[in-house]
């Protein structure tokens, strides 16, 4: 049985093919509309959710099958009862389960228990569905550009781990600036690493934000403060003083770089107003593509199962 849980749960062929689907389900929606028909899919969120709450509930039901919402305060994983028990009384009701969580430890404790596939919804360390949608938007973007380079500039969280995994895995060229203090899972990085030197992929981390922008076809940010960190978000917006995305920082990359972002954003932090509204900006593709890469990989995990 397939997990979506970590990008390392695919294959480069199969994430060649979640981008292949994707394309083919964003240009002819109407050809899939039955295929999971009869099935019902739990969406167990513990913190809040636009993206990828409305495109997974959104896309099963375009895909002919059915959701539950199971917010914070529904189920309560391991505070009403344990995990393990919550996870096999719902294997028996649902064909699957989207998790968000805080900690990732709670989405592979539950995925030892639930015999159907898990797709993680983002964790403190990993966000794949999102990590997959960037790639099939930037390729969008630039089909003529055989592996365009992607620079991250902001905090080393669950959103770059799953970049970096996603580019090394493809043979893609990534290159990223946090300060020292907040860089990417050391662990995540070692893999990564150790990926590249199979495909090719190139991936260099900097400290100096410029650096990672040099060359770069797209600059990507994201929050400096992530959900759940609200209580040390004094210490870190200091610790990320100087690395904004704004139009200085954008003018040393490439002259017609795109401007990417997960979203949500706060506005005057990592990012400035301006340059979320420019032209260059694609964050509201990128948030539109979230819909077709979550029924690809839908139907990879589904579809046959
Ligand atoms: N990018 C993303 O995952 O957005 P949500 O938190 O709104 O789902
Ligand atoms: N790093 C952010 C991503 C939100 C989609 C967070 O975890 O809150």
């Amino acid at each position: 049985m397939k997990h979506l849980i970590s990008i390392n749960d695919l294959t480069r062929d199969e994430i060649e093919k979640i981008l292949a689907l994707a394309t083919e389900l964003k240009r002819n929606p109407a050809k899939f509309h039955s295929v999971l028909q009869g099935k019902k899919f739990g969406l167990i969120f513990e913190k809040p959710s636009t993206r990828t709450w409305i495109s997974f509930d959104v896309g099963i039901f375009s895909l002919g099958g059915g959701t539950i919402y199971l917010g914070p305060e529904d189920i309560k994983l391991g505070v009403r009862e344990e995990i393990r028990d919550v996870a096999r009384v719902l294997s028996r009701y649902l064909e699957g389960v989207i998790l968000r969580t805080f900690a990732h430890n709670t989405i592979t404790q539950f995925q030892r228990y639930f015999q159907k596939p898990v797709i993680n919804g983002l964790s403190d360390f990993e966000h794949p569905c999102q990590a997959l949608a960037d790639l099939f938007t930037l390729r969008e973007k630039m089909p003529n550009q055989g592996q365009p380079v992607l620079a991250y500039v902001g905090d080393g969280n669950n959103v770059l781990n799953s970049l970096l995994l996603l580019f090394a895995k493809i043979g893609g060229h990534l290159k990223y600036a946090t300060p020292k203090k907040h860089t990417p899972d050391k662990a995540v990085v070692a893999v990564a690493m150790e990926t590249a030197r199979r495909t090719n992929a190139v991936i260099e981390g900097f400290f100096d934000t410029r650096e990672a922008v040099k060359n770069a076809d797209a600059v990507y940010t994201d929050v400096w403060v992530s959900m759940g960190q609200e209580k040390i978000r004094k210490k870190k917006l200091k610790d990320f003083k100087g690395m904004q995305v704004n139009d200085n920082l954008v003018a040393f990359a490439n002259r017609d770089a795109l401007i990417m972002h997960c979203l949500p954003a706060h506005r005057g932090e990592e990012i400035t107003d301006q340059m979320l509204e420019s032209k260059k900006s694609i964050v509201f593709d990128q948030a539109e593509n979230r819909l077709h890469i979550q029924k690809a990989i839908l139907l990879h995990l589904f579809a046959s199962a």
